[in-house]
């Protein structure tokens, strides 16, 4: 390699992840978090260990919940959080049996194969109007036409779709038909009408904490006419009574959520989150658009860009070995595209490093075969 990089004064002292999912977590939130595996708050006992029913988790647990709230900006009076596990991939088949009764519909905009799952699962439960889909265009673009129908219960989005690299940059208008929006890879990383959804869930582990922990942000109202019949670990209203302890929770991946919420308040919120992602995705971007001679981008419409993962190839296919060996000397890990569509991503969530952004966008820039 002929040494690209001498002129950019940084040295690595981590490795630079840039994986879809478990993703980098803050440093400062894994030093507490090793900490608190050896001893939580002075109580002689590993946070693996205390009791999900003792003072001390309760604590955790409740100010978890309260800093979720508080950071998306939703009022405790009208929206409760829940604690789950089994995944995002649960909450395709739990928001249709939870929110569908019999002859309902609900409206899903199929951006991806994420999308393509949850219309899976939902098409067990009830009338499934898909409202629009970019699968003609493999997924590379997010639908403006819309054919929403009458009377759905609920519209379902993918907010970022993390193996093609988009991400929804509005919005659509559906009346007063509530959204559910999978945030699995945007959780936490940008300003949106949240009060526009009735229900948000996220896997926890892209932006919000580990893997174990699947977050469930529903409005109040939502609760009322859940059939009654559903099993009782697959109803929301069973963790909803329960404040999410219905059974034993996953109370260190909660633990970490708590502390990566808190290190997002020390960023200024999700304003500032904002703020970071956008640059961290501007260096990234212009540096690939500036190289059109090797590199391109999966995503043409840039307002269909996503801010979290950027899907990019090399025109010549070759050459993307050569790109990841010396890319994985430089201590950047996980830019392989997703196994389905191939190429190469480059994940930047909250917690990826500005430096690591300029890094790579260096590289990208630097570039020669
Ligand atoms: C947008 C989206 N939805 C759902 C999932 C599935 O999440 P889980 O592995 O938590 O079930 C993923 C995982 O990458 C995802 O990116």
């Amino acid at each position: 390699m002929t040494a690209p990089l001498q002129s950019y004064p940084f040295t690595m002292k981590r490795t630079l992840n840039f994986g879809a999912g478990p993703a980098i977590l803050p440093l400062s939130v894994l030093s507490q978090a090793s900490k608190a595996v050896l001893e939580i708050d002075g109580s002689g006992m590993s946070i693996l260990e205390i009791s999900h029913r003792g003072d001390l988790y309760e604590q955790i647990h409740n100010e978890t919940k309260e800093r979720i709230l508080k950071l998306l900006e939703l009022p405790t009076e009208s929206y409760t959080v829940l604690f789950l596990g089994g995944g995002a991939s649960l909450q395709f088949s739990m928001v249709p049996m939870n929110l569908l009764r019999p002859g309902d519909t609900a409206d899903y905009v199929n951006t991806g194969e994420w999308s393509t799952k949850a219309i899976n699962e939902a098409k067990r439960y009830g009338n499934i109007n898909v409202a629009a889909s970019s699968e003609l265009e493999k997924f590379s673009s997010i639908p403006t036409q819309f054919e929403f129908s009458e009377k759905a219960r609920y519209c379902h989005l993918t907010l970022n779709n993390t193996i093609e690299g988009t991400q929804w940059n509005c919005l659509p208008q559906t009346k007063r038909v509530p959204l559910v929006g999978d945030l699995s890879s945007e959780l936490f990383s940008r300003k949106l009408d949240f009060a526009r959804f009735g229900v948000i869930y996220a896997g926890a582990q892209k932006n919000a904490g580990p893997a174990g922990v699947t977050v469930v942000i529903i409005r109040k109202e939502m609760l009322t006419g859940i059939p009654s019949d559903l099993p009782t670990m697959l109803s929301y209203q069973t963790h909803a009574k329960g404040n999410s302890l219905y059974n034993t929770p996953p109370v260190f991946a909660i633990y970490v959520m708590g502390l990566v919420c808190q290190w997002i308040e020390e960023q200024g919120g999700i304003g500032g989150m904002e703020k970071q992602n956008e640059e961290k995705a501007r260096l990234i971007y212009g540096a690939l658009d500036s190289r059109e001679d090797l590199f391109e981008t999966v995503v043409k419409r840039r307002e269909d860009r996503s801010r979290m993962n950027i899907t990019f190839r090399l025109k010549d296919a070759n050459h993307e070995k050569i790109f990841l060996k010396r890319t994985g000397e430089l201590g950047m890990e996980g830019l392989k595209g997703h196994r389905s569509v191939g190429g190469l991503r480059a994940s930047i969530y909250n917690a990826f490093p500005l430096e690591g952004a300029k890094l790579l966008s260096q590289f990208v820039m630097e570039f020669r075969v």
